[in-house]
């Protein structure tokens, strides 16, 4: 009898305790956060367009058959980039034969739906079949490999894709050749020969050098730096720079205004465009109110300088909503790195993306531009 008021008094006490607290791993407290269904204009698509701007997102063709991620992508987008379908590890997933047939779906919806493609990428070190890695080319053979891999795919979509990142990651955080394929078979001229190779294949296509961690100074963006300024140099046809703008909370966000000014004009005066090709901004688990508006920030201050610089016409998100995200899988410690939720739902960065659009059209209608 004792024990069993004991064990009601005990269930009571927990009862009690849920319901003030709330249940475990359910929205809580003060630092709650609830979305709301939101689909009111204006659409980031067209905001952007009126300033001549690109509000890009990765996208997989696979995903392309979920209607409710489609109506997101057409209404509030308008530039796309292949996050995977692009790759030399969907492309050339054979040896013997080339696999278009995802980005060509890729690029027809976005004909269809009038956005910009960017193509991602041309070489790298990463994502490369097992056939190529296992080859023990000559250096001959593998600028023969290369240049013909780059010029077939440059001309299955010439006129069509628009920008290609022609070299993605060559470079380490310490400043340093990344050890690749490429890098390990050809030498250090393997970069311009990709170059040459793609804009003889499309010389209408702007080209651009692809990295993360540019996004503020270190030997890494020195590197870079000099590197692009020796291609530029020799006349090797570069028109732009891709700072993919992978961010977290737990290292700040975004860096500050103007170090990421600062970073920009670095490339921008020596002549080259400069767009964030994959920008997401990681929150370290568990997700709250404070740190969806910290992301928010992170977002507002990128979007504040890119849409400032005369030099920077496009921030492209590395996916349409966090449930598509690459981040979970990647850096498990860290989830909801985009503009939409798991449900679609318009997440506090997206109206923080939004206002610095609508700030922009302001700032220029204003200054009568
Ligand atoms: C990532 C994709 O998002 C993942 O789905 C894939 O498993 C690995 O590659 N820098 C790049 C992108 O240039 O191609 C990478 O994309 C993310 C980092």
């Amino acid at each position: 009898m004792l024990r069993r008021r004991f064990l009601w008094s005990i269930l009571i006490v927990v009862i009690a305790a849920t319901l003030l607290t709330g249940m475990p791993g359910c929205r809580s407290g003060n630092d709650d956060y609830e979305p709301i269904e939101d689909t009111s204009p204006p659409y980031l698509s067209e905001l952007a367009e009126k300033l001549d701007f690109y509000i890009g997102a990765a996208v997989g063709e696979s995903y392309l058959r979920n209607s409710e991620y489609v109506e997101v992508l057409k209404r509030e987008f308008n530039a796309v980039v292949a996050e995977n379908d692009m790759k030399w590890s969907t492309i050339r997933w054979s040896e013997h034969s080339y696999n278009f047939a995802p980005g060509d779906a890729i690029v027809k919806f976005a004909e269809e739906n009038r956005m910009m493609v960017r193509g991602h990428t041309l070489a790298w070190h990463s994502q490369n079949p097992g056939w190529l890695r296992n080859k023990k080319y000559s250096r001959e053979e593998a600028i023969e490999v290369l240049e013909g891999y780059i010029t077939e795919v440059v001309t299955h979509w010439k006129g069509r894709i628009k920008e290609w990142d022609v070299v993605n990651e060559a470079i380490d955080d310490e400043g340093k050749r990344r050890d690749s394929i490429w890098q390990q078979w050809i030498g250090d001229d393997w970069i311009e020969i990709a170059f040459r190779a793609a804009h003889k294949a499309d010389p209408d296509a702007l080209l651009f050098y692809n990295d993360y961690n540019l996004e503020y100074p270190s030997p890494k963006q020195n590197a870079v730096y000099n590197l692009v300024n020796g291609l530029l140099k020799k006349g090797v046809p570069i028109h732009g720079i891709g700072f993919q703008g992978h961010f977290s909370l737990e290292y700040g966000g975004v860096p500050a205004k103007g170090t990421l000014k600062a970073s920009i004009d670095r490339f921008a005066n020596l002549g080259l465009i400069v767009q964030f090709t994959e920008v997401d901004v990681r929150i370290p688990k568990p997700v709250t109110a404070s740190k969806l508006k910290q992301q928010a920030e992170s977002y507002r201050r990128l979007l504040e300088v890119a849409l400032e610089h005369p030099a920077c016409n496009a921030v492209l998100v590395w996916g349409v909503h966090d449930k598509q995200s690459w981040v979970d899988y990647t850096f498990p410690n860290t989830t909801a790195p985009l503009l939409f939720d798991n449900s679609f739902y318009r997440k506090p960065a997206y109206y923080a993306v939004r206002d610095c659009l609508l700030a922009e059209i302001e700032r220029r209608e204003v200054e009568g531009k």
